[in-house]
């Protein structure tokens, strides 16, 4: 059985809204590293997700961020996010997504991230382009760093890992009206895509977080790749550059000096 973009839709936004209702109230948060923390709320929307998944499509891997790896076909996998931006989510802060994709023998296929504090839902189906809640996406048209406005995120052992992107931050400062750091790479992606902003990047990433954001910012004419320039951007070790074509080719520029 192959999934719809309808199917990945409707479980985003089912939870989606158990992220909403859990939104400003007390949270139990546990932490799994010095800085990387998670909330019941986290595993709830995880279970949900999870066991629709299951339900519809049993057999199927699954790779999902708190749980790690359900085991199934390999060609038929899922990646997970249940709540993407959970720092911004336990400090109260409303920019958090929940992130599902869907990929046949290695390659993404269909994508959905939703914001549930603004019902914005991005999705995007290979080869059919990308929308947000029904409507087309396009990337900006933005080919200057000067003109364009950039976002990035760091990995949680920012502290001591030399790859921390703190170089890469500084030097796009220097270069662009401004980089910023929203806290969630799933629903950076969408905003890529919707040409709110330029383009993104990240070092040291995980699948679920960019699967389906890769998809959709790509969908809407996005170049996306790893930073070594190859197009499969979810084996990892993963990390991602998404941006219109001829930003994407200056972004990889000031990268690679
Ligand atoms: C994090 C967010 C953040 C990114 C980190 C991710 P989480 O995911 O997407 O924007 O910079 O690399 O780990 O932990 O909130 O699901
Ligand atoms: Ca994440
Ligand atoms: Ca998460």
């Amino acid at each position: 059985m192959t999934p719809t973009l309808s199917e990945l839709e409707r479980l985003a936004r089912h939870a989606g809204e158990i992220l909403r209702q859990g939104y400003e109230q007390e949270h139990q948060v546990d932490y799994k590293g010095a800085i990387d923390l998670v909330t019941e709320i986290d595993h709830q929307s995880e279970e949900l997700v999870l066991a629709e998944i299951q339900r519809l499509f049993p057999g199927h891997q699954i790779v999902s961020e708190e749980i790690g790896l359900v085991p199934g076909r390999p060609g038929d996998q899922w990646f997970v996010d249940p709540l993407d931006g959970t720092v911004n989510y336990a400090h109260g802060i409303p920019y958090f997504s929940v992130s599902i994709a869907y990929a046949h023998a290695g390659v993404v296929r269909l994508g959905a991230v939703y914001d549930p504090m603004r019902d914005e839902l991005f999705a995007a189906e290979r080869g059919q382009g990308a929308r947000l809640n029904g409507r087309s996406l396009r990337v900006s048209q933005v080919t200057e760093l000067q003109r364009s406005l950039l976002v990035t995120g760091f990995p949680y052992d920012a502290w001591s890992n030399p790859r921390n992107n703190l170089e890469y931050f500084g030097r796009f400062s220097k270069l662009t009206q401004g980089v910023r750091r929203l806290g969630s790479a799933a629903l950076d992606l969408g905003y890529v895509a919707a040409g709110r902003v330029d383009g993104y990047w990240e070092l040291s990433i995980k699948p679920w977080d960019v699967a389906a954001g890769g998809l959709i910012a790509s969908e809407a004419g996005a170049t996306v790749t790893n930073m070594a320039g190859q197009v499969d951007y979810i084996t990892p070790p993963c990390s991602l550059l998404a941006a219109p074509p001829g930003l994407h080719a200056k972004m990889k520029t000031v990268m690679d000096e």
